[in-house]
């Protein structure tokens, strides 16, 4: 496995690796869930590119740029046990060097849920995902389906912009009491980890509602308000039924829908999601 800090290494070795190439973005720190893209990514490709990199440019001045968890060694080891060829982990120098001042934006899908709550930060992920795919020309990108909404913005700039690539999204991987596997888990104490798996609870509960018929988003929604209000360490941020593509709120279920939940339990903001469908 090679481990690559610099774009035109990078480029320079690209030439002489076996296509389809794999690429799985990654922000480090990782877990199951990741593992989970990366042998996805093994199966389907015959070079595995997995990259590392805290991308400051999708952080709000207040939000955890400066303590997200980092762990490059642990990291490493793991993608190699994964047989991943390329480590691709550059600095933010070598991604924004001074004087960068060009920027993806994705308009509609990013005004609502988490573009509201975290504004610029579709702005980043559009931005530092096509200098990667441009970087390392993947014929497919794996994305975890648990960050829906980053998925769906992607996939978006994707083909408004023709970009050569197809986005995968690879089922969430959970713990044993449901919470969704996420790198920003390690912020949750006892109480909070806890707490945290009755975003699954509603989710479910609301996906139950669907299987037994229900087609009332409104009862749906506002059951998911109601469990996730039961616990009181978790604030609820949006409870909301989709379209999995736009995430507009959908006013019929005649379609796939998509059941969101975003909550803060103590000071960690935690997102997720359900498939709507028969
Ligand atoms: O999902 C993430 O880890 C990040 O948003 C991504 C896609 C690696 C871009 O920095």
């Amino acid at each position: 496995m090679e481990v690559i800090s610099g774009i035109g290494e990078l480029k320079a070795l690209r030439s002489c690796w076996m296509r389809p190439i794999g690429l799985v973005p990654t922000m480090g720190y990782l877990h199951d869930g990741h593992v989970a893209l990366v042998r996805r990514a093994r199966e389907e490709s015959k070079t595995v590119v997995v990259t590392i990199f805290v991308n400051p440019t999708q952080f709000g001045p207040s939000e955890d740029f400066g303590c997200y968890p980092r762990a490059f060694e642990r990291d490493v080891s793991i993608l190699q046990a994964e047989a991943v060829d390329v480590v691709f982990a550059p600095s933010s120098a070598v991604m924004y060097p001074e004087g960068f001042s060009t920027w993806v934006e994705v308009e509609g899908i990013t005004s609502r849920f988490e573009g509201a709550i975290r504004p610029g930060h579709f702005r980043g992920v559009a931005t530092v995902c096509s200098k990667l795919f441009n970087i390392v020309d993947p014929e497919r990108a794996y994305f975890g389906q648990k960050d829906a909404q980053q998925v769906a913005v992607i996939r978006k700039m994707v083909q408004d912009l023709n970009m050569n690539l197809d986005i995968e999204a690879v089922p969430t991987v959970r713990e044993a009491d449901g919470l969704a596997m996420s790198s920003r888990n390690a912020y949750l104490n006892g109480p909070e980890r806890a707490a945290a798996a009755v975003l699954f609870r509603a989710l479910s509960a609301v996906q139950e509602m669907y299987r037994a018929g229900c087609r009332d988003m409104t009862k749906m929604s506002n059951c998911m308000r109601r469990i996730v209000g039961e616990e009181k360490l978790v604030e609820l941020d949006y409870a909301a039924i989709v379209d999995p593509a736009s995430f507009e709120v959908v006013n019929s279920l005649e379609h796939p829908a998509l059941a969101i939940v975003a909550a803060r339990v103590g000071s960690t903001r935690l997102i997720d999601n359900m498939p709507l469908h028969v």
